[in-house]
């Protein structure tokens, strides 16, 4: 009985830990810092907002891991848009990763 709570109790922190923290290898601050030199601000906005009447999507609050496959996407061709997949050719693994970590962690309502 007793080891049946612990194991629930493991369990609970872990789906907490899991949704609370989500990667923590990547990091975030790198990734503020290179969307303001690659120039992603201009078009996603400086909280990954974009503006208003444009088309350019949001960034903020997306799932991390989709945020990686879609610039990956746009690295290697697979996923075609002129304007990002010149803007995700000089990204390396790291940069994407970074970048990521940065726009997930942002609150996706301003
Ligand atoms: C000149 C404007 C512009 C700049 C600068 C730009 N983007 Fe984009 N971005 C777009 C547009 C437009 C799309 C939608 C393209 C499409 O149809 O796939 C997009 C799509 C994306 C997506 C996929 C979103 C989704 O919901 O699938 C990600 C991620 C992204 N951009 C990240 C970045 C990052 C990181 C940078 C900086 C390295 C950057 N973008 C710079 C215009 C821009």
């Amino acid at each position: 009985m007793r080891q049946r709570k612990l194991l629930i109790s493991i369990t609970l922190f872990s789906v907490i830990a899991v949704c609370q923290f989500p990667v923590m290898a990547a990091d975030a601050e790198a990734g503020k810092q290179i969307s303001q030199s690659k120039g992603c601000v201009g078009c996603h906005g400086a909280n990954g907002i974009s503006a208003e009447g444009t088309s350019y999507p949001n960034l903020a609050g997306q799932k991390e891991a989709y945020i990686v496959k879609a610039l990956n996407a746009y690295k290697d061709k697979s996923r075609t848009a002129q304007l990002m997949n010149g803007m995700a050719a000089g990204l390396s693994d790291e940069d994407i990763a970074n970048l990521a970590a940065y726009y997930s962690s942002l609150k996706p309502c301003p």
